[in-house]
């Protein structure tokens, strides 16, 4: 197979269609049996739920080339589950977690050709989503939902790649405590952007949201969960309004049964920051983005990692998990889905 003749080094994270997405959809109480298309584009009703009321979910994973020349992907068992959180909790109907794991397959097969070769930095990002497609006036969930899953080739989600970044505690809140911070719901983003944008303009490359009830602690940041290290520690926080990010669980396992790490979750406060010694987003896109510095209201927390690189552990992080998804190094069973 071919690859597609793309610069793969100089990709950022942006959409590029690719040739085929897979689109099932959901009518009369039940899904339909799902396919491969070639169109891109949606039609649909002026008045659907997901353009009147936000009802939309999504997850996000990625395929990789791995050093013998494999095509993987990284637990998607798990984006499937988390989908099936997200769908439940906005009154979705189901898309079956095994279902979602076969479409990957079928959608990452159909587009081997966009799939970045093993080194080039880049990967296919994997885009699935869900959303009320007919007419829905009063406030009430839609009746009929189309699942989708599109690719697009990415670069790093963060100008710069693995250049520490710095962002800054935000004024405003992501996630209240019994709302929907915890799923992966569109709306959480549509309610970010103002404060990405007053973030951009102020010079920061991300908000950290403190908890909504007592803005004390620490949640998470806009499209990614926060880790810190201290002495052997990773130290993450167990917030019942964040996301449960793959990447941050796959890390903590890595970082107990790979580095001989301890993991500690729990509430950090944001008085305890200038104890850690490292700082880092992560996520799928994110993957693992320092972080140098936290802007507290003008009050600089400076991690002694620095400015310059990775902290030693992160990158420890960064490297092993990053060879799992690579092959380079042994994945735990279960993780890794080869496609072909
Ligand atoms: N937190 C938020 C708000 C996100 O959007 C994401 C991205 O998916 C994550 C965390 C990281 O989750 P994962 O590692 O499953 O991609
Ligand atoms: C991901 O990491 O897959 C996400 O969905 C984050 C998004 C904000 C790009």
């Amino acid at each position: 197979m071919e690859k597609k003749n793309i610069d793969w080094g100089s990709l950022g994270f942006g959409y590029m269609p690719t040739d085929k997405r897979y689109v099932s959809n959901y009518k009369n109480g039940a899904w339909d049996e799902g396919a491969l298309v070639d169109d891109p584009m949606i039609t649909m009703s002026e008045c659907a739920g997901v353009l009147q009321y936000s009802q939309s979910v999504f997850e996000g994973l990625k395929a990789y080339t791995t050093e013998d020349g494999h095509i993987v992907t990284f637990r998607p068992d798990l984006n499937g589950a988390r989908m099936e959180d997200s769908a439940r909790r906005l009154e979705m109907p189901v898309f079956p977690k095994e279902r979602f794991v076969e479409a990957v397959r079928q959608v990452v097969k159909a587009n081997a050709a966009w799939v970045p070769p093993y080194g080039s930095g880049a990967t296919l990002y994997l885009r699935p989503f869900m959303f009320g497609s007919n007419p829905v006036i009063g406030v009430k969930p839609a009746d009929e939902y189309q699942f989708r899953i599109f690719t697009t080739p990415v670069g790093p989600y963060f100008k710069g790649g693995a250049k520490p970044i710095v962002i800054k505690v935000s004024d405003f809140d992501r996630a209240a405590p019994n709302g929907t911070g915890h799923i992966k719901a569109g709306l959480n983003y549509a309610m970010s952007l103002h404060a990405i944008v007053t973030a951009h303009n102020e010079g920061f490359a991300e908000n950290l949201y403190p908890d909504a009830a007592t803005r004390t602690k620490v949640e998470e940041t806009g499209g990614a969960n926060i880790i810190f290290i201290k002495g052997n520690k990773l130290v993450t926080s167990n917030s019942s309004s964040i996301l449960p990010s793959i990447t941050r669980r796959s890390l903590e396992y890595v970082a107990e049964h790979y580095l001989g790490m301890e993991v500690e979750e729990r509430d950090i406060y944001l008085t305890e920051l200038g104890e850690f010694e490292e700082c880092g987003l992560c996520g799928t896109a994110a993957v693992i983005s320092p972080v140098g510095k936290i802007n507290d209201h003008g009050k600089e927390i400076a991690f002694s990692s620095g400015m310059e690189e990775m902290g030693p552990k992160i990158r420890k992080l960064y490297d092993t998990l990053t060879g799992i998804q690579m092959g380079r190094v042994e994945a735990p069973e279960g993780w890794i889905q080869v496609i072909e």
